[in-house]
């Protein structure tokens, strides 16, 4: 086993955000425009290489694996991925998951417990048919409340993931909390950040999660929680509901200090940071004749160019976006 993956703010990197495809079954406003383009078939890595790829990574200390997408779960064959990468739980892995939309939850939420998936995030910013149709430009919420249920079922603990959108969902948070910790899953909020070029002016949809937070305490109390899961949210109890609160801030609250991850896209390239255009060809590292060699070599130079922190604004009407890439891309 090889040296641990250590940046040069000596953050240590134990968690790999696997993005398995860019294409997605849903159009969020947020994330893409109505028509957006998808990456031909041919540039994506193959499942032995996503394989090779993560195996790569546990190798070198890494001990959370999230296969994102896109939507993960439109990749064909993907179960035989997370049937693979099972195997290397309790060794070398702790914690294999997955962050999806939920509408093919239903058919695959069993298989992804036989793996050896113990927690699913599943996006969903609204429980009202229409808002969650006009925000995801289509009529899926029936299957998402599906695939919630049938994962609760399989014995997946579910996280409910909402970006807070200004005048969207933003009246509608405190029902999606309560409905949530109701049925028992956890809720993480999040600010929208402004990636890829989207048909909507990102300001008007940016809402800051101290605001939320307020008024949130006009109706609740809450507690900050100790709790961590390894990725960006600091976590509140709420007396009244019983359940617990992400909050993810990359506009409020920065969070780089405490970064211990990095992801890889579809096509096997490496950013270290969400917020970054700096990144590295692993998938030419990987094709070549001396893939072990070279992939090191990626790390390696990873870690060197790993920034300090994203530098994420959202101050400027009519601004570009931080980078021109989608957050379908990297998968968040
Ligand atoms: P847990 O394991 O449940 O903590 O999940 P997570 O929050 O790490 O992952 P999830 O896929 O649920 O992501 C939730 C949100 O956090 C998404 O909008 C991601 O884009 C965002 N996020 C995750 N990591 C980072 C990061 O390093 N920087 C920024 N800016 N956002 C991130
Ligand atoms: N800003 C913040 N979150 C986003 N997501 C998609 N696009 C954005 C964006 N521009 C969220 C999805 C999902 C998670 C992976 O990222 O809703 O929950
Ligand atoms: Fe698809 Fe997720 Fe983007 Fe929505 S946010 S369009 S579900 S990738």
């Amino acid at each position: 086993k090889s040296a641990p993956l250590i940046d040069t703010f000596k953050r240590s990197i134990s968690y790999l955000r696997l993005s398995v495809t860019d294409r997605c079954d849903l159009r969020c406003s947020y994330c893409m425009p109505e028509r957006m383009t998808f990456l031909p078939k041919k540039d994506v890595l193959t499942l032995e290489e996503l394989h090779q790829l993560a195996t790569g990574f546990i190798d070198r200390g890494v001990n959370k694996i999230r296969i994102t997408g896109g939507e993960p779960l439109v990749r064909r064959d993907i179960v035989d991925l997370f049937d693979a990468l099972g195997r290397r739980i309790g060794n070398g892995l702790d914690e294999l998951t997955l962050t999806t939309n939920g509408t093919q939850l239903a058919e695959h939420a069993d298989a992804l417990a036989t793996a050896g998936v113990r927690r699913v995030n599943v996006s969903l910013d609204t429980l009202d048919r229409e808002r969650f149709a006009r925000l995801t430009r289509r009529d899926a919420l029936p299957l998402v409340l599906d695939g919630i249920s049938a994962a609760k079922e399989a014995g997946l603990k579910v996280k409910i993931n909402a970006v807070a959108l200004k005048d969207v969902n933003e009246g509608e948070l405190p029902d999606l909390i309560a409905w949530a910790h109701a049925s028992g899953h956890d809720v993480t909020l999040i600010e929208v950040m402004p990636l890829g070029e989207i048909e909507e002016e990102r300001l008007d949809q940016f809402l800051s999660l101290g605001i939320v937070k307020e008024s949130l305490e006009q109706r609740w109390t809450l507690t900050e929680s100790d709790h961590k899961t390894g990725g960006p949210a600091r976590y509140f109890d709420i007396a009244e509901t019983g359940g617990r609160l992400g909050l993810i801030t990359p506009l409020t609250g920065n969070f780089c200090a405490g970064c211990n991850r990095l992801r890889v896209t579809a096509t096997g390239q490496l950013y270290p940071c969400l917020g970054g255009a700096e990144r590295v060809d692993l998938r030419a590292a990987l094709r070549s004749d001396d893939a072990e060699g070279n992939l090191a070599k990626g790390l390696a130079q990873a870690m060197m160019i790993k920034p300090e922190k994203h530098d994420f604004r959202m101050d400027t009407r009519g601004a570009e976006p931080a980078q021109r890439r989608h957050m379908s891309m990297t998968g968040g």
